[in-house]
């Protein structure tokens, strides 16, 4: 019932985003000069975009990047002299086009992505000119500070739209979905900006030239945080394989990992961590019990053979001390990492509820009532508001 409120919902935001880009394409046709330069823009420009866009950078599972961000946001801060907001909006439009029929990409992914874009461009091309008839455009700082302005305002609203898609898609909060974003791509853009604003400031002298000179360092740029984002995806695939690894041994332990992991994040999120200190608890959390691997049975030493396993990986070395104290019984002691009670506290749940097949409401209620015994008082009471709220 639930999940079917969310999918219409889902459907409505999607169609809204997608018709509100359709009137803005309308609008751009309508109100483009047809002369036989913005032709030539037009043409060039989606050449640009589409050959860019082959570099498509993918931060997470639902979140893409493309090189030809800069490309846009280069038009975006030219928008107020030679290149017209419609020239970029149709160029956008007609590079994923092209993406359709020549790469066969999904066209549904296709149609939103697009909308996404043409929305930022119109929302950035407008605060450009907002900002120019306010403070005028003939210094050199209201030129620079509208590039900042649009810049920002262009990666805002391209990640308030997917944010928001993401979390009706029955994803993580939107905030908790903006914040992921933002922290994923905010040096991508940033880079991509600057390359944008030189090429904006190249094409007094070069004109479109500066555009096509700059496009080959930009790929460079756009394919190396590609592999930097790759080596993380690899990264987690390595710590998953190793947890499934773990579970492969005992079948009643299959799922305990990432279930374990999800409870831990919930709380932890609830407690105010996040970014880096989000993944050390995540690579801790599916690893907790590494040390069981090989261990016929239940291993009373497997919290500190598997803290010793992890410190032997180079990039999981702050993971190490986490897993070594996942099993100290955490009432009152605060010398313990709070990744660790946290994962004590997960780990126990899964038990009662997995195991011991308690009802969520029981286990809850054993935990408020060891709260500050066994458990952590602060990450009792996190943990259960979030569990809590995910039931209701
Ligand atoms: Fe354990
Ligand atoms: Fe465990």
């Amino acid at each position: 019932m639930r999940l079917s409120r969310l999918n219409s919902k889902l459907a409505v935001a999607k169609m809204a985003v997608f018709s509100l880009s359709v009137i803005l394409l309308a609008l751009s046709a309508f109100f483009l000069t047809f002369t036989l330069e913005t032709l030539l823009y037009v043409l060039l420009f989606t050449a640009a975009i589409f050959l860019t866009d082959l570099i498509v950078i993918k931060a997470s599972k639902d979140s893409r990047i493309r090189a030809s961000s800069a490309i846009i946001l280069t038009g975006i801060f030219l928008s107020t002299g030679k290149i017209q907001p419609p020239v970029i909006i149709l160029s956008v439009s007609f590079g994923a086009f092209l993406s359709w029929v020549l790469l066969r990409e999904n066209v549904l992914s296709l149609l939103i992505d697009n909308a996404k874009r043409v929305i930022a461009i119109a929302v950035a091309a407008f605060a450009i000119w907002l900002w120019f008839s306010l403070i005028g455009n003939n210094l050199f700082f209201s030129r620079i500070s509208a590039a900042i302005l649009a810049a920002a305002i262009y990666f805002a609203a391209e990640t308030t739209i997917e944010s928001l898609l993401v979390s009706l898609a029955d994803g993580p909060a939107f905030k908790a979905a903006f914040s992921g974003k933002v922290r994923l791509s905010a040096l991508v853009y940033f880079t991509f900006s600057v390359v944008a604003l030189l090429m904006a400031m190249m094409f007094r002298w070069m004109d479109f030239w500066s555009i096509l000179i700059f496009s080959l360092p930009l790929a460079v740029i756009g394919e190396s945080f590609k592999l930097y984002l790759d080596i993380n995806s690899t990264y987690a695939a390595t710590i998953k394989a190793l947890s499934t690894a773990v579970e492969a041994q005992d079948a009643k332990k299959e799922g305990h990992a990432e279930r374990v992991t999800d409870y831990a994040l919930a709380a932890g999120r609830q407690l105010g961590l996040y970014g880096k200190e989000l993944d050390r608890l995540s690579y801790a959390a599916m690893l907790h019990d590494i040390g069981k691997l090989g261990f016929d049975r239940d291993n009373p030493t497997h919290a500190k053979v598997g803290a010793e396993i992890i410190n032997q990986v180079d990039y999981l070395r702050e993971v190490s001390p986490i897993i070594k104290y996942h099993h100290h019984n955490n009432g009152g002691k605060s010398d313990i990492p709070l990744e660790s009670k946290l994962i004590y506290l997960a780990d126990a749940y899964d038990h009662m509820v997995s195991d011991d097949k308690l009802a969520r409401k029981d286990a809850l209620n054993k935990i408020k009532a060891d709260k500050g015994l066994v458990y952590d008082s602060r990450v009792a009471r996190a943990f259960v508001k979030v569990m809590e709220g995910k039931s209701a």
